[in-house]
Order: structure tokens, then sequence, then C-alpha cells
């Protein structure tokens, strides 16, 4: 039986908390590792069962990886140390389906392998509670840079025939850019002969940050950040050191805690560039959100306005904090519309959030959410990351108890959730589910 979260919900978060780096940046930069000689040393990776997994298969691939524990001045061990890759042997080309099915974006080695390589094995993903999760333009990306594919007993087999040669291609799909997907090319092409360009890539920050750590590993790119990347190929990549930038998706989370439970944080490590988009929308809702470097504080006015808010990618609002935000809208006073464009199935704690009181009703890929004056504690199911993530929000604010089963999925997402949340106030308790 899998742990529970039991939260009592009802107080005003109050404190400072320290955003954890980019899980979404962490897992393709790991993966990328893989196309250099030497030891590159990570800072700032979280610890989450995600990038646990990345570390089982980098090691199954090759890579000797370690997790350094320094201490701090008081003789404390800092869990998330550095985290150091290097490549020892690359024999080993396979992704396998037990790996992939828990952690998704085991697609990233696709690319590296490839390059450096030259063969690679990865289980194909599969759907998953988020809705369909296809690779086509992962492999229509690698393919146009010479890649053979085949499929084999559930399998995607891609080999290259001596060097992969730049191209230029169209990268985009019926739902937009894809982030994993121009990130695996881009890796691939850091290390193909002569230019590729990659058109209606996505822009989003982690492809940003992938492509600064490739370019301190000696590869030559340009435009990453815009819908259009140039990558003049080069011969090899070597080892760097690297830190991953604040993950936005976590501070979001934490912007809207202190919004649901009207309270007022103070989020360090936190880049407010980035979410530009979150920031204009809640300031509608009713919350502020100052800046002062990397820190940013938040307070609410007590009264939460309804809005209408579409899921777009980067710079638009992010698939991955519409669960979040929708658990805030049902507190709002008066109607509110939230659409899905990234992930038009990611809807699953709609059914949670109305067995806690609230009024949302799903239209297709549109939820309509009216407004209640509170929620009630309540089991709950937690149904993938994000959707967890609006769940405990949700509770932070119900009366009574709630009971969120199934948090392994939060866990793959959110470095240390509940301590992080409890030092502000929150009452989070973990523990084997029980009959309520
Ligand atoms: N798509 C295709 N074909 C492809 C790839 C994607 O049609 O080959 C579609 C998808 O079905 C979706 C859209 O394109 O409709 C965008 O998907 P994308 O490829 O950008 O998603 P991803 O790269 O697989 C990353 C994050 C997700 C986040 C999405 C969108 C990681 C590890 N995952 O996934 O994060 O929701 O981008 O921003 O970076 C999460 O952290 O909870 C999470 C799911």
């Amino acid at each position: 039986m899998s742990d529970s979260f039991f939260i009592r919900g009802g107080s005003r978060l109050k404190g400072t908390i320290e955003v954890s780096g980019s899980k979404n940046s962490s897992l393709p930069i790991m993966a990328s590792c893989l196309m250099a000689s030497g030891r590159t040393v990570l800072k700032g990776v979280p610890r989450l069962s995600d990038t646990d997994s990345m570390v089982q298969l980098l090691a199954q691939l090759g890579c000797d990886v370690k997790r350094l524990e320094p201490k701090t001045a008081a003789g404390n061990i800092i869990l998330n140390g550095p985290l150091e890759v290097e490549v020892m042997s690359e024999q080993q080309c396979w992704a396998p389906y037990d790996i992939v099915t828990t952690m998704r974006a085991s697609i990233c080695v696709l690319g590296p392998l490839l390059a450096k390589r030259g063969r690679a094995r990865v289980a194909m993903p599969g759907g998953c509670s988020i809705g369909d999760r296809p690779i086509d333009l992962h492999l229509r990306g690698l393919a146009k840079l010479g890649v053979q594919f085949h499929i084999e007993s559930g399998d995607v087999i891609g080999e290259v025939r001596g060097r992969m040669k730049g191209a230029r291609m169209y990268l985009g799909g019926a739902q937009g850019p894809t982030v994993l997907g121009t990130i695996n090319v881009m890796c691939a092409a850091a290390l193909a002969e002569g230019e590729t360009v990659l058109v209606g890539a996505a822009c989003e920050p982690e492809v940003v940050d992938c492509a600064e750590l490739l370019i301190k590993m000696g590869a030559r790119i340009r435009g990453h950040g815009t819908p259009e990347i140039r990558i003049d190929g080069v011969d090899k990549l070597a080892a760097c050191e690297h830190k991953i930038i604040p993950d936005r998706i976590e501070a979001g989370t934490f912007i809207i805690a202190a919004a649901i439970t009207n309270g007022e944080l103070e989020l360090r490590n936190c880049e407010l560039d980035h979410l530009i988009s979150v920031v204009d929308l809640l300031e509608s809702v009713g919350v502020h959100c100052e800046r002062d470097g990397l820190t940013a504080r938040v307070s609410t006015t007590r009264r939460l306005n309804p809005v209408e808010m579409t899921t777009q990618p980067y710079p638009g609002f992010p698939t991955d904090l519409q669960a979040q935000l929708l658990a805030l809208l049902c507190l709002a006073d008066g109607n509110s519309v939230v659409t899905e464009r990234i992930f038009p199935d990611r809807f699953l704690h709609v059914g949670e959030l109305n067995r806690m009181g609230a009024r949302v009703r799903k239209e297709g890929a549109t939820a309509i959410i009216q407004g209640v004056k509170d929620l009630q504690g309540a089991t709950v199911m937690a149904s993938d990351l994000r959707a967890s993530a609006g769940l405990v929000l949700a509770a932070l604010v119900a009366k009574g108890q709630t009971q969120i089963r199934r948090i392994y999925h939060i866990d793959r997402g959110y470095e240390k959730i509940e301590a992080k949340l409890n030092a502000v106030g929150a009452t989070i308790e973990r523990g084997p589910e029980k009959n309520m």
C-alpha cells in the first residue's frame, strides 16, 4: 500500500521557502552528460524519485554517477549536493520499459545515445494519466539528421550509419512545439556534421538551460529561447560544471499556495522572469508578486477574482500549473474558465476537487469553475504529479482533514514538499493509507 498525505486545512502560510533546481531542466541535462568526455558536475539537481530514476538509467548506460554530500558549517550533510556524471563504458544503449514507465523523461537519452554511440533502443512511452504522450516529433527530427528507426517488441530502435548530418527542419506539431523533442534533436545536432536549423522549436527555459550546458561542453548553438535554433555541429563535447535553473513550476505552486491560504510567502531562488504569464494572470485574480532579484514576495487580497485562462507553450501559462490554478479558482468569487491546449485530457483532478465540495464541470478540453465559499476535507486520489499538487493546495484551505492517496506521484517532482510547507505553517503528515 502506498503512502498518503494527511493535511489539516485552515492555516495561513507565512515565511520563507527555498525553491529547488528545476526537475524538467535536470532530467535532459543529466541525459546530455552521455555525450561528454570527462566528469560533468551539476549543481542544483533536486532530490526526487524522477532524478533518482535518471541516475539509475545513466548507471545502466555505463555512467558513474555520484551525489556529493558536503557538510554545512554546523556539520550537517547537505543532501542535494552536486551530482557528478562520467561515462565509463559506451556498450549499453537500451532504456527498458520498466524505467520508461516510471519516468517518461527517459526519452531524453535517445538523442544523446544516437549522437555519441550511433544506436539507441528506448521503450515507447505509451499513454499516461495526462493523456497521449507521442514521440513522433522526436523521431521525425532525428530521422532528418539521418537516423533510421524501427519498432521491435514495443521499443523504438534507432541506428545511424556514419555520422549524423545537419538539416533544416520544422519541429512543431498539432499541439505546438515539443520541449523534450526540441532538446533531443538539439543534443543530436550538436555532434552532427554541418549546420542544423530547428524551426518551430520550443522556447521553454529548460531548453535554454540545456543549450547553455551544451555550449559550455563545446557545442555551437544560437537562437535558443526563440522558435529558431541554429546548431553548428562539433566533433566532440567535454565535461563542464553547470548550475540548474530554479524550478519555475515549483515556484508557481508555492505562489498559488500563498494565494489560496491568504498567506504571505517569500520565495528564494525564484526566477519570476520565467513566470511572467503566471504572475500576470494571478495579478488579475488578486495575487501580488514583488521581485527583489531572485527573491519573490507573494501576498494576496482576500477576495479572489474569477478569470479565463488557456494553457500555452512558453511564455504562455504552463500546463504544469493548470491543476494548481484550477484549485485556486474553485474559491474565486464567480465563474472561471480554464482550457487545456497542451494536454487536452489533463483534468483528472476535477473529479477529486469536486469530492472536496468544488463545483467544476468539464466540457472537452475546458473546465468551467463555479467559485464556492469553502472546500471540505475528503479522501482523494492523486493521479499525476501536478494534479497532486493541485489537491495539496486545495487541502491546505479545506475545512477538516484531507487524505491524498498515491503521493508517490508528488515525490516524482516536488523536493521535500511537506517539510517546505510545514515550515511555513501547514500541517501535513505522511503515512500509510487509511480508511477514513
Ligand atoms: N507531442 C506530439 N509529438 C511528440 C511530442 C509531443 O504530438 O513527438 C505533443 C504532446 O502530446 C503535447 C505537446 O506536443 O500535446 C507538447 O508536449 P511536449 O513534447 O512539449 O511535452 P514533453 O516534452 O514530453 C515536457 C515536460 C512536461 C510538460 C510538457 C509541456 C519534462 C520532463 N516534461 O514534456 O512536464 O507538461 O513539457 O510543457 O520536461 C511535469 O513536469 O509534470 C510534466 C508533465
